[in-house]
């Protein structure tokens, strides 16, 4: 893994753009939707960690602030290939490093239900009831920092 570099971008960055493909080919296509269909205005606010290899964007997680010590945390993805090999665990990771030395106390997210257990394994604990969103069903799911 020590091929693999976190970064933080903005939407004005270069890699934006590969960012949004990520997005759309790991979050959008399997469920026969489009980014292109979406009010993407929300993105311009956000932080967006990235996962890098040999210079591609592999991983992405984009944080959006909801208050002064709240981070909603959104978009996690990592290319099909690179699942399962500890990219989702590093974005988060790195994430709640960076919002913890800002301040932040609370993150919350919401997380498809079929994978709870990613989240739940990084210390998250579900506070909803199942809602859905894009088609599928979600839940809330929260983690304070320590
Ligand atoms: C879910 C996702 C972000 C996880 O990222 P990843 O890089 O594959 O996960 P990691 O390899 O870092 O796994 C970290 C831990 O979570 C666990 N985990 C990963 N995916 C899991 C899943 N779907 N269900 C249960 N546990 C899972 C791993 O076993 C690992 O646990 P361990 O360290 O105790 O062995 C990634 O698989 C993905 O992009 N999936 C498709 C898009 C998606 O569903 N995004 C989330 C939307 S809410």
């Amino acid at each position: 893994m020590n091929d693999i570099t976190i970064a933080t971008v903005t939407s004005k960055d270069p890699e934006y753009k590969a960012v949004w493909q990520l997005r759309e080919d790991v979050l959008r296509k399997p469920l026969g939707m489009s980014l292109a269909n979406e009010d993407l205005s929300m993105d311009a606010e956000d932080t967006i960690f990235i996962a890098l290899h040999d210079g591609q964007v592999i991983g992405c997680l984009m944080l959006h602030s909801i208050s002064d010590t709240v981070m909603k945390f959104r978009q996690m993805a990592v290319s099909e290939v690179w699942q399962g090999k500890g990219i989702g665990r590093l974005l988060m990771t790195a994430a709640e490093q960076q919002i913890a030395a800002k301040g932040y106390t609370t993150i919350m997210l919401h997380a498809r239900q079929i994978v709870c257990g990613f989240y739940e394994a990084l210390g998250y604990d579900i506070t909803s009831s199942a809602f859905t969103e894009v088609g599928i069903p979600h839940v809330i799911m929260k983690k304070v920092l320590a």
